[in-house]
Protein backbone atom coordinates (compact mmCIF):
# COMPACT_ATOMS: atom_id res chain seq x y z
CA UNK A 1 0.00 0.00 0.00
CA UNK A 2 1.00 3.22 -0.96
CA UNK A 3 0.69 7.04 -2.18
CA UNK A 4 0.97 8.42 -6.15
CA UNK A 5 2.26 11.77 -6.53
CA UNK A 6 3.28 13.75 -9.72
CA UNK A 7 6.26 15.43 -7.87
CA UNK A 8 7.96 14.57 -4.73
CA UNK A 9 10.73 16.36 -3.18
CA UNK A 10 13.38 14.19 -1.28
CA UNK A 11 14.61 16.55 1.60
CA UNK A 12 12.73 19.15 3.84
CA UNK A 13 15.85 21.81 3.50
CA UNK A 14 16.28 25.12 1.76
CA UNK A 15 16.13 24.02 -1.43
CA UNK A 16 12.47 21.99 -1.06
CA UNK A 17 11.37 25.34 0.75
CA UNK A 18 12.29 27.39 -2.88
CA UNK A 19 11.22 24.41 -5.36
CA UNK A 20 7.68 24.45 -3.92
CA UNK A 21 7.33 28.09 -3.88
CA UNK A 22 8.04 27.92 -8.06
CA UNK A 23 5.64 24.82 -8.05
CA UNK A 24 2.99 26.88 -6.67
CA UNK A 25 3.70 29.95 -8.93
CA UNK A 26 3.71 27.58 -12.08
CA UNK A 27 0.52 25.82 -11.23
CA UNK A 28 0.58 22.60 -9.50
CA UNK A 29 -3.02 21.28 -8.24
CA UNK A 30 -3.74 20.24 -4.67
CA UNK A 31 -2.63 16.46 -4.20
CA UNK A 32 -0.04 16.40 -6.70
CA UNK A 33 3.18 17.63 -4.59
CA UNK A 34 4.76 16.28 -1.80
CA UNK A 35 7.91 16.54 -0.29
CA UNK A 36 8.93 14.05 2.63
CA UNK A 37 11.66 14.89 5.23
CA UNK A 38 13.40 13.38 7.87
CA UNK A 39 13.40 16.85 10.05
CA UNK A 40 10.14 18.00 12.22
CA UNK A 41 9.59 20.96 10.86
CA UNK A 42 8.40 22.65 7.30
CA UNK A 43 11.44 23.85 5.33
CA UNK A 44 13.64 27.01 6.74
CA UNK A 45 16.52 29.15 6.60
CA UNK A 46 19.47 26.84 7.69
CA UNK A 47 22.21 30.13 7.30
CA UNK A 48 19.74 31.77 10.85
CA UNK A 49 20.98 28.56 12.62
CA UNK A 50 24.86 29.80 13.08
CA UNK A 51 23.78 33.54 13.26
CA UNK A 52 20.07 34.61 14.64
CA UNK A 53 19.54 31.72 16.48
CA UNK A 54 22.45 31.76 18.54
CA UNK A 55 22.29 35.54 20.19
CA UNK A 56 21.78 35.63 23.68
CA UNK A 57 19.11 38.65 23.10
CA UNK A 58 15.82 37.91 21.13
CA UNK A 59 17.41 34.79 19.35
CA UNK A 60 15.59 34.45 15.71
CA UNK A 61 13.24 31.35 16.39
CA UNK A 62 10.41 29.49 13.86
CA UNK A 63 8.01 30.25 12.53
CA UNK A 64 10.48 33.55 11.30
CA UNK A 65 13.13 31.94 9.59
CA UNK A 66 10.76 29.37 7.26
CA UNK A 67 12.06 29.50 3.62
CA UNK A 68 11.60 32.19 1.75
CA UNK A 69 11.99 35.21 4.11
CA UNK A 70 15.99 34.93 3.03
CA UNK A 71 14.83 35.99 -0.52
CA UNK A 72 12.72 38.84 1.16
CA UNK A 73 9.59 36.28 -0.36
CA UNK A 74 6.97 34.43 0.97
CA UNK A 75 6.95 32.91 4.71
CA UNK A 76 5.89 29.28 3.74
CA UNK A 77 4.64 28.08 7.25
CA UNK A 78 3.02 24.97 7.53
CA UNK A 79 -0.59 26.13 7.32
CA UNK A 80 0.71 27.56 3.39
CA UNK A 81 1.57 23.94 2.57
CA UNK A 82 -1.75 22.73 3.73
CA UNK A 83 -3.23 25.79 2.09
CA UNK A 84 -1.53 24.63 -1.71
CA UNK A 85 -2.57 21.05 -1.33
CA UNK A 86 1.33 20.53 -0.33
CA UNK A 87 1.57 17.25 1.09
CA UNK A 88 4.34 17.76 4.05
CA UNK A 89 5.58 14.48 5.02
CA UNK A 90 7.67 15.58 8.16
CA UNK A 91 9.66 13.40 10.54
CA UNK A 92 10.40 10.74 8.18
CA UNK A 93 13.17 9.77 7.15
CA UNK A 94 13.42 7.82 3.69
CA UNK A 95 14.94 4.53 3.66
CA UNK A 96 15.67 3.57 -0.02
CA UNK A 97 14.62 4.59 -3.27
CA UNK A 98 14.19 2.61 -6.36
CA UNK A 99 14.71 4.89 -9.16
CA UNK A 100 14.12 1.92 -11.89
CA UNK A 101 10.41 1.58 -9.87
CA UNK A 102 10.06 5.49 -8.85
CA UNK A 103 9.60 4.59 -5.62
CA UNK A 104 10.68 5.56 -2.35
CA UNK A 105 10.64 3.75 1.07
CA UNK A 106 9.79 5.30 3.98
CA UNK A 107 11.01 4.98 7.18
CA UNK A 108 7.52 4.21 8.79
CA UNK A 109 6.83 1.76 5.83
CA UNK A 110 5.43 3.62 3.53
CA UNK A 111 5.95 3.06 0.04
CA UNK A 112 5.48 6.44 -2.24
CA UNK A 113 5.47 6.30 -5.93
CA UNK A 114 6.47 9.91 -8.04
CA UNK A 115 6.48 10.69 -11.60
CA UNK A 116 9.33 13.14 -10.95
CA UNK A 117 11.73 12.94 -7.72
CA UNK A 118 13.37 16.08 -6.82
CA UNK A 119 16.48 14.84 -4.92
CA UNK A 120 16.87 17.18 -2.11
CA UNK A 121 18.36 15.85 0.78
CA UNK A 122 21.78 18.45 1.54
CA UNK A 123 24.39 16.94 3.20
CA UNK A 124 25.46 16.18 6.90
CA UNK A 125 28.22 17.30 9.06
CA UNK A 126 31.74 15.42 9.24
CA UNK A 127 31.57 13.87 12.39
CA UNK A 128 35.44 13.30 14.54
CA UNK A 129 34.95 10.02 13.80
CA UNK A 130 36.11 9.84 10.99
CA UNK A 131 38.62 11.16 11.72
CA UNK A 132 39.86 8.87 14.50
CA UNK A 133 38.81 10.62 17.23
CA UNK A 134 36.01 9.89 19.60
CA UNK A 135 33.67 11.72 22.12
CA UNK A 136 30.82 13.01 19.46
CA UNK A 137 27.71 11.77 21.40
CA UNK A 138 29.48 13.72 24.55
CA UNK A 139 26.49 16.30 25.51
CA UNK A 140 28.66 19.27 25.13
CA UNK A 141 30.27 18.46 21.92
CA UNK A 142 28.14 20.38 19.24
CA UNK A 143 27.75 20.00 15.80
CA UNK A 144 25.59 22.33 13.72
CA UNK A 145 23.86 21.30 10.62
CA UNK A 146 19.97 21.14 11.38
CA UNK A 147 17.77 22.87 14.10
CA UNK A 148 18.11 19.86 16.19
CA UNK A 149 22.02 20.64 16.67
CA UNK A 150 21.37 24.42 17.41
CA UNK A 151 18.81 23.88 19.75
CA UNK A 152 21.26 21.56 21.64
CA UNK A 153 23.85 24.25 20.72
CA UNK A 154 21.55 26.90 22.18
CA UNK A 155 21.53 25.21 25.17
CA UNK A 156 25.14 23.79 25.70
CA UNK A 157 25.98 28.03 25.29
CA UNK A 158 23.61 28.92 27.83
CA UNK A 159 25.02 26.73 30.45
CA UNK A 160 28.38 27.56 29.35
CA UNK A 161 28.50 31.24 30.42
CA UNK A 162 32.07 33.01 31.41
CA UNK A 163 33.40 29.67 30.50
CA UNK A 164 35.87 28.30 28.00
CA UNK A 165 34.76 27.10 24.12
CA UNK A 166 37.44 25.32 22.13
CA UNK A 167 36.02 25.85 17.96
CA UNK A 168 37.02 22.35 15.96
CA UNK A 169 37.71 24.04 12.07
CA UNK A 170 38.31 27.72 10.71
CA UNK A 171 36.00 27.27 7.90
CA UNK A 172 32.59 29.13 7.99
CA UNK A 173 30.87 26.60 11.06
CA UNK A 174 33.92 27.53 12.67
CA UNK A 175 33.78 31.38 12.25
CA UNK A 176 30.44 32.28 12.45
CA UNK A 177 29.96 29.96 15.78
CA UNK A 178 33.23 31.57 17.22
CA UNK A 179 31.87 35.14 16.65
CA UNK A 180 28.32 34.13 18.79
CA UNK A 181 30.17 32.06 21.13
CA UNK A 182 32.12 35.92 21.96
CA UNK A 183 28.55 37.74 22.04
CA UNK A 184 27.44 35.10 24.56
CA UNK A 185 30.11 35.92 26.56
CA UNK A 186 32.42 32.65 25.95
CA UNK A 187 36.08 32.55 25.88
CA UNK A 188 36.97 30.73 22.73
CA UNK A 189 39.82 29.04 20.82
CA UNK A 190 39.86 27.97 17.46
CA UNK A 191 41.95 25.48 16.30
CA UNK A 192 42.39 24.14 12.55
CA UNK A 193 44.94 22.65 10.14
CA UNK A 194 45.95 25.50 7.97
CA UNK A 195 47.88 28.47 8.28
CA UNK A 196 44.60 30.92 8.61
CA UNK A 197 41.19 30.69 8.56
CA UNK A 198 38.59 30.05 5.70
CA UNK A 199 41.42 28.37 3.82
CA UNK A 200 39.14 27.41 0.31
CA UNK A 201 38.36 31.15 -0.04
CA UNK A 202 40.25 33.99 2.20
CA UNK A 203 43.95 35.03 0.64
CA UNK A 204 46.31 35.30 4.05
CA UNK A 205 45.64 39.48 3.59
CA UNK A 206 41.93 38.87 3.83
CA UNK A 207 41.91 35.89 6.71
CA UNK A 208 44.95 38.05 9.18
CA UNK A 209 42.29 41.23 8.92
CA UNK A 210 39.46 39.30 10.38
CA UNK A 211 41.47 37.07 12.32
CA UNK A 212 43.12 40.17 14.27
CA UNK A 213 39.48 41.41 15.21
CA UNK A 214 38.39 38.00 16.57
CA UNK A 215 42.00 38.55 18.56
CA UNK A 216 40.90 41.86 19.48
CA UNK A 217 37.34 40.23 20.94
CA UNK A 218 39.44 37.71 22.94
CA UNK A 219 39.90 34.62 20.19
CA UNK A 220 43.27 32.66 20.21
CA UNK A 221 43.92 30.65 17.27
CA UNK A 222 46.09 27.14 17.42
CA UNK A 223 46.51 26.70 13.92
CA UNK A 224 48.71 23.89 12.09
CA UNK A 225 46.85 21.53 14.12
CA UNK A 226 44.49 19.14 14.76
CA UNK A 227 42.61 17.87 17.41
CA UNK A 228 43.48 14.41 18.89
CA UNK A 229 41.33 12.95 21.82
CA UNK A 230 38.78 14.37 24.43
CA UNK A 231 38.98 14.47 28.41
CA UNK A 232 35.98 13.37 29.98
CA UNK A 233 34.36 13.83 33.52
CA UNK A 234 32.95 11.02 35.42
CA UNK A 235 29.20 11.95 33.33
CA UNK A 236 31.14 11.41 30.11
CA UNK A 237 30.89 15.38 29.56
CA UNK A 238 34.39 16.86 27.76
CA UNK A 239 36.26 18.54 30.32
CA UNK A 240 39.22 19.86 27.85
CA UNK A 241 40.50 18.47 24.61
CA UNK A 242 44.38 17.42 23.36
CA UNK A 243 45.56 18.68 20.00
CA UNK A 244 48.57 17.00 18.19
CA UNK A 245 50.87 19.66 18.91
CA UNK A 246 50.42 19.00 22.45
CA UNK A 247 48.51 21.65 23.94
CA UNK A 248 45.90 20.93 26.51
CA UNK A 249 42.85 22.82 26.51
CA UNK A 250 40.18 23.05 29.13
CA UNK A 251 36.83 23.21 27.64
CA UNK A 252 33.27 23.84 28.82
CA UNK A 253 32.19 23.36 25.03
CA UNK A 254 33.29 22.00 21.80
CA UNK A 255 31.87 23.46 18.77
CA UNK A 256 32.86 21.63 15.71
CA UNK A 257 32.73 21.96 12.07
CA UNK A 258 35.18 20.18 10.13
CA UNK A 259 33.27 19.83 6.78
CA UNK A 260 29.97 18.27 5.11
CA UNK A 261 29.26 15.21 3.10
CA UNK A 262 26.67 15.12 0.16
CA UNK A 263 23.42 12.84 0.94
CA UNK A 264 24.39 10.57 -1.83
CA UNK A 265 23.78 7.03 -0.51
CA UNK A 266 20.31 6.50 -1.44
CA UNK A 267 21.34 6.82 -5.07
CA UNK A 268 24.85 5.11 -4.90
CA UNK A 269 24.90 2.29 -7.66
CA UNK A 270 21.51 3.99 -9.44
CA UNK A 271 22.35 7.15 -10.47
CA UNK A 272 25.39 8.71 -11.91
CA UNK A 273 28.02 10.46 -8.94
CA UNK A 274 30.12 12.76 -9.67
CA UNK A 275 32.82 15.22 -7.32
CA UNK A 276 30.96 13.41 -4.56
CA UNK A 277 27.53 14.72 -5.72
CA UNK A 278 24.64 13.90 -7.72
CA UNK A 279 25.34 14.79 -11.67
CA UNK A 280 23.09 17.12 -12.78
CA UNK A 281 23.00 18.63 -16.28
CA UNK A 282 21.74 21.94 -17.39
CA UNK A 283 17.98 21.50 -16.14
CA UNK A 284 19.04 19.94 -12.97
CA UNK A 285 18.24 16.51 -14.27
CA UNK A 286 20.28 13.46 -12.90
CA UNK A 287 21.41 10.56 -15.54
CA UNK A 288 17.59 9.50 -15.38
CA UNK A 289 15.30 11.39 -16.98
CA UNK A 290 12.45 11.29 -14.05
CA UNK A 291 14.72 12.70 -11.22
CA UNK A 292 16.38 15.91 -10.31
CA UNK A 293 18.83 17.02 -7.83
CA UNK A 294 19.22 20.10 -6.54
CA UNK A 295 20.85 22.21 -3.54
CA UNK A 296 24.20 20.99 -2.11
CA UNK A 297 23.81 17.42 -3.32
CA UNK A 298 23.78 18.31 -7.59
CA UNK A 299 27.01 18.77 -9.24
CA UNK A 300 26.19 20.54 -12.11
CA UNK A 301 27.95 22.57 -14.74
CA UNK A 302 28.91 25.96 -14.04
CA UNK A 303 28.66 27.23 -17.48
CA UNK A 304 31.12 30.49 -16.63
CA UNK A 305 33.49 28.19 -15.76
CA UNK A 306 33.40 25.04 -18.21
CA UNK A 307 33.66 22.93 -15.44
CA UNK A 308 31.37 20.51 -13.09
CA UNK A 309 30.95 21.86 -9.65
CA UNK A 310 28.96 20.98 -6.53
CA UNK A 311 28.44 24.25 -4.28
CA UNK A 312 27.58 24.40 -0.51
CA UNK A 313 25.52 27.19 -0.22
CA UNK A 314 21.91 28.57 0.54
CA UNK A 315 21.97 31.49 -2.83
CA UNK A 316 22.87 27.72 -5.38
CA UNK A 317 20.56 26.01 -3.21
CA UNK A 318 17.40 28.82 -3.83
CA UNK A 319 18.48 29.02 -7.76
CA UNK A 320 18.67 25.57 -8.64
CA UNK A 321 15.75 24.84 -7.08
CA UNK A 322 14.01 27.32 -8.52
CA UNK A 323 15.42 25.67 -12.00
CA UNK A 324 14.74 22.68 -11.77
CA UNK A 325 10.93 22.88 -11.41
CA UNK A 326 10.83 25.43 -14.48
CA UNK A 327 12.39 22.73 -16.05
CA UNK A 328 10.32 20.23 -15.41
CA UNK A 329 7.13 22.24 -15.68
CA UNK A 330 7.96 24.37 -18.59
CA UNK A 331 10.78 22.52 -20.76
CA UNK A 332 10.66 24.25 -23.65
CA UNK A 333 10.91 27.16 -22.15
CA UNK A 334 13.52 26.77 -19.79
CA UNK A 335 17.30 27.00 -21.15
CA UNK A 336 20.42 26.34 -19.40
CA UNK A 337 21.14 26.84 -15.90
CA UNK A 338 23.72 29.97 -15.64
CA UNK A 339 24.69 30.34 -12.21
CA UNK A 340 27.40 32.75 -11.28
CA UNK A 341 28.41 30.99 -7.47
CA UNK A 342 27.45 33.69 -4.99
CA UNK A 343 28.82 32.93 -1.56
CA UNK A 344 28.07 35.57 1.82
CA UNK A 345 28.67 35.46 5.40
CA UNK A 346 28.10 37.99 8.55
CA UNK A 347 29.88 37.70 11.53
CA UNK A 348 29.84 40.88 14.52
CA UNK A 349 29.30 43.87 12.44
CA UNK A 350 30.84 42.39 8.98
CA UNK A 351 29.22 41.76 5.87
CA UNK A 352 31.19 40.22 2.84
CA UNK A 353 29.86 38.98 -0.98
CA UNK A 354 31.88 36.85 -2.62
CA UNK A 355 31.18 36.17 -6.60
CA UNK A 356 32.76 33.99 -9.17
CA UNK A 357 36.01 31.51 -8.56
CA UNK A 358 38.05 32.21 -5.81
CA UNK A 359 41.85 30.98 -8.45
CA UNK A 360 44.38 32.62 -10.30
CA UNK A 361 46.15 35.67 -9.37
CA UNK A 362 44.74 37.65 -6.23
CA UNK A 363 44.52 41.71 -6.06
CA UNK A 364 43.37 43.13 -3.05
CA UNK A 365 42.11 46.60 -2.61
CA UNK A 366 40.90 49.09 -0.67
CA UNK A 367 40.93 50.51 2.86
CA UNK A 368 42.40 47.41 4.92
CA UNK A 369 44.27 49.27 7.58
CA UNK A 370 40.62 50.63 8.82
CA UNK A 371 39.65 47.15 7.39
CA UNK A 372 35.78 48.59 6.59
CA UNK A 373 35.53 48.24 2.93
CA UNK A 374 37.75 46.22 1.01
CA UNK A 375 38.38 44.03 -1.19
CA UNK A 376 40.24 41.35 -3.72
CA UNK A 377 39.66 39.99 -7.47
CA UNK A 378 40.57 37.00 -9.00
CA UNK A 379 41.89 37.13 -12.50
CA UNK A 380 43.27 33.64 -13.99
CA UNK A 381 44.23 33.58 -17.83
CA UNK A 382 43.91 37.20 -18.54
CA UNK A 383 40.01 37.56 -16.81
CA UNK A 384 38.06 38.74 -13.95
CA UNK A 385 37.03 35.38 -12.44
CA UNK A 386 36.33 36.07 -8.85
CA UNK A 387 35.03 39.26 -6.65
CA UNK A 388 35.05 39.99 -3.00
CA UNK A 389 34.30 42.54 -1.14
CA UNK A 390 33.64 43.36 2.60
CA UNK A 391 31.47 46.28 3.80
CA UNK A 392 29.95 46.77 0.26
CA UNK A 393 26.72 48.86 -0.18
CA UNK A 394 23.80 46.88 -2.47
CA UNK A 395 24.54 48.88 -5.36
CA UNK A 396 28.62 47.62 -4.84
CA UNK A 397 27.49 44.37 -4.25
CA UNK A 398 25.66 44.45 -7.71
CA UNK A 399 28.61 46.10 -9.51
CA UNK A 400 31.09 43.13 -8.71
CA UNK A 401 28.35 40.87 -9.20
CA UNK A 402 27.57 41.91 -12.53
CA UNK A 403 30.98 42.49 -13.66
CA UNK A 404 31.94 39.25 -12.33
CA UNK A 405 29.24 37.47 -14.59
CA UNK A 406 30.61 38.81 -17.58
CA UNK A 407 34.22 37.43 -17.41
CA UNK A 408 35.44 40.65 -18.60
CA UNK A 409 39.29 41.18 -20.26
CA UNK A 410 41.93 42.64 -17.51
CA UNK A 411 43.63 44.73 -19.99
CA UNK A 412 45.65 46.77 -17.63
CA UNK A 413 47.83 45.47 -15.41
CA UNK A 414 47.47 44.32 -11.88
CA UNK A 415 49.23 46.97 -10.18
CA UNK A 416 46.88 49.05 -11.74
CA UNK A 417 43.43 47.36 -10.99
CA UNK A 418 44.83 47.65 -7.29
CA UNK A 419 44.82 50.95 -7.84
CA UNK A 420 41.20 51.41 -9.41
CA UNK A 421 39.39 49.03 -6.96
CA UNK A 422 36.02 49.05 -7.05
CA UNK A 423 36.31 51.76 -10.25
CA UNK A 424 37.10 49.15 -12.37
CA UNK A 425 34.25 46.83 -11.64
CA UNK A 426 31.95 50.11 -12.41
CA UNK A 427 33.57 50.35 -15.99
CA UNK A 428 33.39 46.69 -17.14
P1 LIG B 1 19.60 21.21 3.42
O1 LIG B 1 20.65 20.63 4.28
O2 LIG B 1 19.12 22.59 3.69
O3 LIG B 1 18.32 20.25 3.45
C1 LIG B 1 18.41 18.86 3.30
C2 LIG B 1 17.18 18.23 3.90
O4 LIG B 1 17.06 16.87 3.50
C3 LIG B 1 17.16 18.22 5.43
O5 LIG B 1 15.91 18.64 5.88
C4 LIG B 1 17.41 16.74 5.77
O6 LIG B 1 16.86 16.36 7.00
C5 LIG B 1 16.68 16.08 4.62
N1 LIG B 1 17.08 14.70 4.34
C6 LIG B 1 18.33 14.23 4.06
N2 LIG B 1 18.29 12.89 3.86
C7 LIG B 1 16.99 12.51 4.01
C8 LIG B 1 16.32 11.26 3.93
N3 LIG B 1 16.95 10.12 3.64
N4 LIG B 1 14.98 11.23 4.16
C9 LIG B 1 14.29 12.37 4.45
N5 LIG B 1 14.89 13.58 4.53
C10 LIG B 1 16.22 13.65 4.31
N6 LIG B 1 25.10 29.25 3.06
C11 LIG B 1 25.25 30.55 2.67
O7 LIG B 1 25.35 30.80 1.47
N7 LIG B 1 25.30 31.54 3.58
C12 LIG B 1 25.21 31.31 4.91
O8 LIG B 1 25.28 32.24 5.71
C13 LIG B 1 25.05 29.96 5.35
N8 LIG B 1 24.96 29.67 6.66
C14 LIG B 1 24.81 28.36 7.07
C15 LIG B 1 24.73 28.09 8.42
C16 LIG B 1 24.62 26.77 8.86
C17 LIG B 1 24.54 26.49 10.33
C18 LIG B 1 24.60 25.72 7.92
C19 LIG B 1 24.50 24.30 8.39
C20 LIG B 1 24.68 26.00 6.56
C21 LIG B 1 24.77 27.33 6.13
N9 LIG B 1 24.85 27.64 4.78
C22 LIG B 1 24.99 28.94 4.38
C23 LIG B 1 24.75 26.59 3.76
C24 LIG B 1 23.29 26.43 3.31
O9 LIG B 1 22.44 26.40 4.41
C25 LIG B 1 23.17 25.16 2.49
O10 LIG B 1 23.92 25.33 1.31
C26 LIG B 1 21.72 24.87 2.16
O11 LIG B 1 20.99 24.60 3.32
C27 LIG B 1 21.60 23.69 1.19
O12 LIG B 1 20.24 23.44 0.98
P2 LIG B 1 19.74 21.96 0.65
O13 LIG B 1 18.25 22.05 0.56
O14 LIG B 1 20.52 21.41 -0.46
O15 LIG B 1 20.13 21.10 1.93
P1 LIG C 1 34.11 24.16 5.73
O1 LIG C 1 34.42 23.27 4.61
O2 LIG C 1 33.79 25.59 5.48
O3 LIG C 1 35.33 24.16 6.74
C1 LIG C 1 35.85 22.99 7.25
C2 LIG C 1 37.04 23.33 8.08
O4 LIG C 1 37.34 22.19 8.84
C3 LIG C 1 38.32 23.62 7.30
O5 LIG C 1 38.47 24.99 7.08
C4 LIG C 1 39.38 23.12 8.24
O6 LIG C 1 39.84 24.21 9.00
C5 LIG C 1 38.70 22.23 9.18
N1 LIG C 1 39.14 20.83 9.28
C6 LIG C 1 39.06 19.87 8.34
N2 LIG C 1 39.48 18.71 8.87
C7 LIG C 1 39.78 18.94 10.16
C8 LIG C 1 40.24 18.13 11.23
N3 LIG C 1 40.49 16.84 11.09
N4 LIG C 1 40.42 18.73 12.43
C9 LIG C 1 40.17 20.03 12.59
N5 LIG C 1 39.73 20.83 11.62
C10 LIG C 1 39.55 20.29 10.42
O7 LIG C 1 32.93 23.42 6.52
P2 LIG C 1 32.11 23.87 7.81
O8 LIG C 1 32.67 25.11 8.38
O9 LIG C 1 32.00 22.67 8.66
O10 LIG C 1 30.69 24.21 7.19
C11 LIG C 1 29.79 23.16 6.88
C12 LIG C 1 28.90 23.54 5.72
O11 LIG C 1 28.07 24.61 6.08
C13 LIG C 1 29.66 23.97 4.48
O12 LIG C 1 28.97 23.43 3.39
C14 LIG C 1 29.49 25.46 4.47
O13 LIG C 1 29.48 25.97 3.15
C15 LIG C 1 28.15 25.63 5.12
N6 LIG C 1 28.07 26.92 5.80
C16 LIG C 1 28.12 28.03 5.03
C17 LIG C 1 28.05 29.26 5.61
C18 LIG C 1 28.12 30.47 4.73
O14 LIG C 1 28.12 30.32 3.52
N7 LIG C 1 28.17 31.67 5.31
C19 LIG C 1 27.93 29.38 6.99
C20 LIG C 1 27.89 28.21 7.77
C21 LIG C 1 27.95 26.98 7.14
Amino acid sequence: MGRAFVYVILGGGVAAGYAALEFTRRGVSDGELCIISEEPVAPYERPALSKGFLLPEAPARLPSFHTCVGANDEKLTPKWYKDHGIELVLGTRVKSVDVRRKTLLSSTGETISYKFLIIATGARALKLEEFGVEGSDAENVCYLRDLADANRLATVIQSSSNGNAVVIGGGYIGMECAASLVINKINVTMVFPEAHCMARLFTPKIASLYEDYYRAKGVKFIKGTVLTSFEFDSNKKVTAVNLKDGSHLPADLVVVGIGIRPNTSLFEGQLTIEKGGIKVNSRMQSSDSSVYAIGDVATFPVKLFGEMRRLEHVDSARKSARHAVSAIMDPIKTGDFDYLPFFYSRVFAFSWQFYGDPTGDVVHFGEYEDGKSFGAYWVKKGHLVGSFLEGGTKEEYETISKATQLKPAVTIDLEELEREGLGFAHTV
